[in-house]
């Protein structure tokens, strides 16, 4: 971390991350973790929920963007929370909560069924190699903690820019009972998303972005 990663941390840290107990590792969630977000908040709101945030340029905006929301992120590289920390502090954004955490564990652990209204998965490690595949977030079984976890017509929005990947996405969840892919096929660009700094990269290398939304049934 930079110095001013560093001090946005010490600065900004207590407002906007949420300490959870951890299991063997430190990106894991104990088994008994649980957490009051409306205590968190200070408020009942509609819950959205990221993983893998980065460095908040997703979060941030479409965050400010929806200000009767409480959004809660995931991410487990500390340098990038540090950032968005700093950024949320300083675009006076107030919504945001930050859990330094495994978000696919955070998910299961940390929400009742039905309690998620939005979810959002934006440029997940795309793990090329067939023997990584089992590292990818998205996978049936991730799929089925979603589709408990969203309300019904709660929505699951994806993005990627990597082909494979996306393929692989459809693969896993256009067929799954509980989910419907909105769109039947691939969504429009979703307007609230900015153009963050993995779409711009996939972009200048000549890939195509591929956005998807699945509604809880
Ligand atoms: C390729 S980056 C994309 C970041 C951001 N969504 C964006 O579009 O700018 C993927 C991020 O997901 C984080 N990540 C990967 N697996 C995660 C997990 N299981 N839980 C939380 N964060 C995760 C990584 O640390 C990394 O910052």
């Amino acid at each position: 971390m930079n110095d001013s990663q560093r001090a946005h941390l010490t600065r900004h840290g207590g407002r906007f991350i949420v300490e959870v107990p951890t299991g063997e590792l430190d990106t894991s969630i104990a088994d008994d973790a649980h957490v009051d977000w409306a205590e968190v908040f200070g408020r009942e709101a509609d819950l959205v929920v990221e993983i893998g945030s980065g460095a908040g340029d997703s979060l941030v905006p479409m965050a400010a963007g929806r200000p009767a929301s409480n959004v809660v992120a995931f991410e487990v590289f500390e340098r990038a929370v540090a950032s968005t920390v700093g950024r949320l502090a300083r675009e006076e954004v107030d919504n945001v909560r930050i859990v330094m955490a495994d978000g696919a564990q955070g998910l299961r652990q940390l929400f009742d069924d039905g309690q998620v209204s939005e979810l959002w998965t934006f440029f997940a490690d795309p793990w090329h190699k067939a023997r990584h595949h089992k590292r990818r977030l998205v996978s049936r079984e991730f799929g089925d903690v979603v589709a408990a976890k969203l309300r019904p017509g709660g929505l699951w929005r994806l993005a990627t820019d990597w082909e494979d990947y996306a393929l692989w996405m459809r693969e896993q969840l256009d067929d799954h009972p509980r989910l419907e892919n909105v769109h039947g096929g691939w969504a429009p660009r979703l307007a609230e998303r900015p153009v963050t700094k993995y779409e711009a990269r996939g972009l200048a290398a000549g890939r195509t972005v591929f956005d998807l939304t699945y509604r809880r049934r």
